[in-house]
């Protein structure tokens, strides 16, 4: 069964084709994040507006391959089984551009529209087959199969959820965030610390010099919920408070040099990893799973994937495998949104899809 997948929940422009939910046929992405660097963050308006300059030649590029001179239409009509679109969670003005063009082309080819929530879609990138690399990935090489039970964890820069996974269909919500996200906690660093729009990127980039080093912020900050309340549960909002408290202090007492910088970098980074790592780990142990999954933008720290790896290894031989996507599928594209529609969706009619933008990650089943 092939898949073409559209994805503009944020600012992102994509379009993938998929094979029976694994097999990369192409993946196009298109971004406005420089026009965002411009305004000092998404301006809803400005992706929509962007999404639609975009929509139609990244579907385009996604349909090349398959198009030996015959326009979309076509392409879609004789090599296409259906079309799957992120309908939620998301910004409205972006959502409606590739629902309403998912929409469009289900109604002139008569091929199904299946939507996708977004959220859940992230950690389908487990299931794709590539060879794993820290920038790259190599498409369609042999993977490991995920055993079940998997714990599966979601960090982006929207959400930061936990879900039991009983086989490739079944999910169980087991918690989440109760204020910010993660990746919204190192967004707000990057921007208070003078990094613009450059997100968890730009703080894993400026923590590099102080890795390993104890500094004047070791222990500062505060690491939430890691009580016996709330085990599945994340906040992020009071930490996001003390690193303003101590950027704030840092600003008044004119210190705020490279070296501070890169210190309060590395402990937000720490901070928030030994949280993820411990809350997961928890769920792991409590629930027996035989695979853990990472997926979503925050995944894509390397950091993460480092505590994650050797937490695992001090587990030894009842550990489960770790599965985590190449760093490009991590980040928002149309890949996973085409296999979770093969595992997880339900093809309809165009006429009743719409956009959600605030469509439920709390499922269970
Ligand atoms: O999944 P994603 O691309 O979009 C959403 O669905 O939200 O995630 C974007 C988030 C942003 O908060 C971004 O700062 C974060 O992922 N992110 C990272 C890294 N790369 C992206 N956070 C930490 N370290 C990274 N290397
Ligand atoms: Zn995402």
């Amino acid at each position: 069964m092939r898949i073409l997948a559209i994805e503009t929940s944020c600012d992102e422009t994509a379009a993938a084709v998929v094979e029976n939910g694994v097999r990369i046929v192409t993946n196009a992405v298109a971004t406005s994040k420089e026009m965002h660097e411009k305004y000092g963050g998404i301006v809803p308006e400005v992706a929509a507006r962007m999404q639609l300059e975009y929509i139609i030649p990244v579907i385009t590029e996604a349909l090349s391959p398959l198009a030996h001179g015959h326009d979309n239409r076509a392409i879609i009509e004789h090599h296409i089984d259906a079309i799957a679109v992120t309908v939620g969670p998301g910004l409205v003005g972006s959502l409606l551009v590739g629902v309403e063009t998912a929409k469009t082309l289900g109604f002139v080819t008569h091929k199904p529209v299946i939507p996708v929530n977004h959220v859940l879609a992230h950690m389908y990138a487990n299931f794709i087959n590539t060879t794993r690399d820290e920038n790259n990935y190599l498409a369609n090489s042999e993977k490991p199969e995920i055993q079940f039970p998997a714990i599966s964890l979601v960090v982006s820069g929207g959400h930061t959820e936990l879900y039991l996974m009983k086989n490739e269909k079944d999910l169980i919500w087991l918690g989440g965030t109760l204020d910010d996200a993660a990746g919204e906690c190192f967004d707000k660093t990057a921007r208070l610390l003078g990094f613009g729009h450059g997100g968890g990127v730009a703080i894993q980039e400026a923590a590099r010099s102080s890795a390993g080093h104890k500094s004047q912020f070791t222990g500062l900050l505060p690491r939430p919920m890691l009580g016996k309340e709330n085990v599945y549960n994340f906040s992020f909002s009071g930490l996001k408070t003390a690193i303003l408290r101590e950027v704030t202090k840092l600003k008044d007492q004119n210190k705020m040099d490279d070296q501070a910088i890169a210190q309060l970098s590395q402990e937000v980074q720490e901070t928030i990893t030994d949280v993820l790592v411990k809350k997961t780990l928890g769920a792991v142990d409590a629930l027996g799973a035989k695979s853990l999954l990472l997926s979503g933008g925050v995944s894509a720290n390397i950091r993460l994937r480092e505590k994650f790896a050797s937490s695992l290894v001090s587990i030894g031989s009842s550990a489960p495998q770790l599965h985590v996507p190449p760093v490009a599928l991590c980040t928002d594209n149309a890949v996973y949104i085409a296999s979770y529609a093969y595992f997880r969706g339900i093809k309809k009619d165009w006429k009743s899809i719409t956009a959600h933008p605030d469509l439920s990650v709390e499922v269970s089943s």
